[in-house]
């Protein structure tokens, strides 16, 4: 079969690599694509938010499947157009990626469905703001309503910052402070069904030991040795699965993937937040251990037949992945910086780079985005993964890049459960 796959980052990276590993796969186009996908793919100049470009191109290639990785093109209606113009695609609507376009939205989802989350008000007026977090009290939250790339939502404990931050932000969700570790659970759904993959943690803040701003995630690990061992049926039965019923049942079936962000609390698991698309960097550990074929799964929920397919299996062992960032990230990223060393990395370590945000210039390997490469390791365990992934990190030389040194360090904070 023959595949596009829409994006440029180290999540697009990660599902071609595994995209390329499945044997249906004869054919394999990215859009724009990246210089490590380059390797794997056939790469497309064009606009990936552009539902007439998109369109063309997987006519012109005979398509049989797009795979959209980003949420960009979800929101610009490219999913909607590709299914009218008869196309399978793995990727929600635009009514249906609302889950993340919107924190309203996905709130009233929750509500409608019975689905665990912080409770929380929907404000527009700074009377709104004042009453809410006053009702609240601190840590205070306060999330743009739409889509801010990961920039939109700000924890604090200082009032004044809560409301200047929601002042800047047009309509608000202000919502009560959820306190224990955070996983990521990931489903695929054909609109009907759903099939749950690995738990991971992600690392959201910049800097170590949980400091310093939210960035898109600065590192993760997979599987999460520490979560109840039926995490991922219980976000199936109470949250994945109430959500997409619920969002059928509006006439907005979810085709694709459903990502809930949790907060595993003293008083049950919550959902933070939902994504409608592969998280970054999760994608990257997530797929380095699944041993099904992912085209074949990814084709089931784009057809509606999930409830056919076999359910993923997974290999032993783990995956560490620690981003390599650029200088300025998570504020405005230096581009243009090289990328030394990367041809001289021995095969045999276990470990292996992804690139995100990066491009070619002048034959060099230069920087492009904020978050550069992920250095994938893999090991029997997450300690010997991790040892295998910051091995790799040290070998790479980027000028002004830099990484978080305590990711999968699991006798941190952040992986551990509260106390019960
Ligand atoms: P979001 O974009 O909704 O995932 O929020 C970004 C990050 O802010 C999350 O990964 C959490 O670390 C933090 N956060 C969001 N909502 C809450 C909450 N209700 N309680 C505590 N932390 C939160
Ligand atoms: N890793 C967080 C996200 O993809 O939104």
């Amino acid at each position: 079969m023959r595949v596009l796959l829409l994006g440029s980052g180290g999540r697009e990276h990660a599902i071609g690599r595994a995209l390329a590993r499945d044997s249906e796969v004869t054919g394999l186009h990215a859009a724009p694509g990246n210089p490590g996908l380059a390797r794997l793919a056939e790469l497309h100049a064009i606009d990936p938010c552009d539902a007439a470009e998109v369109k063309a191109l997987a006519r012109r290639l005979r398509t049989d499947l797009v795979v959209i990785g980003p949420e960009a093109p979800l929101m610009a209606g490219v999913s909607d157009a590709l299914r009218a113009a008869g196309f399978a695609c793995f990727g929600p609507s635009r009514a249906a990626a609302m889950v993340e376009g919107s924190k309203s939205f996905a709130k009233q989802l929750m509500q409608a469905g019975g689905i665990p989350t912080a409770a929380s008000r929907t404000c527009r007026t700074a009377a709104e703001v004042g009453a809410a977090l006053g009702a609240f009290g601190p840590p205070y939250v306060v999330k743009a309503d739409g889509l801010a790339a990961g920039k939109g939502v700000l924890v604090t404990s200082d009032r004044a910052a809560a409301t200047a931050h929601a002042a800047g932000c047009g309509q608000v969700v202000i919502e009560e402070y959820l306190a224990g570790p955070e996983v990521s659970v990931f489903a695929l759904a054909d609109g009907t069904t759903a099939t749950t993959l690995l738990p991971a943690q992600d690392y959201k803040r910049a800097g170590d030991a949980d400091t310093g701003p939210n960035t898109g995630g600065m590192g993760a690990y997979a599987p999460v040795p520490w979560v109840p061992p039926h995490l991922a049926d219980e976000v199936l039965a109470r949250v994945i699965t109430p959500a997409i019923s619920e969002l059928k049942s509006r006439g907005t079936p979810y085709q694709g993937l459903l990502y809930a962000g949790l907060a595993l609390t003293s008083t049950g698991m919550k959902v933070i937040e939902f994504n409608a698309r592969f998280g970054d960097p999760e994608t990257q550990v997530i797929l380095d251990r699944l041993a099904t074929p992912l085209a074949g799964l990814l084709t089931a929920a784009a057809a509606g037949d999930l409830r056919q397919a076999e359910p993923p299996r997974w290999r032993p062992g783990a995956a560490v992945t620690v981003v390599i960032a650029a200088e300025g990230y998570p504020g405005t990223p230096v581009a243009g910086d090289k990328v030394e060393s990367l041809q001289d990395l021995p095969e045999s370590t276990g470990s292996y780079v992804l690139h995100a945000g990066t491009t070619i210039n002048d034959g060099h390997v230069v920087t492009s985005g904020g978050r550069v490469l992920n250095v994938v390791g893999t090991g029997q365990d997450v300690a010997e993964a991790r040892k295998a992934a910051y091995a790799t990190v040290a070998q790479i030389r980027v000028r002004g890049g830099w990484y978080r040194s305590d990711i999968a360090d699991l006798a941190s904070e952040h992986a551990r459960m509260p106390p019960a």
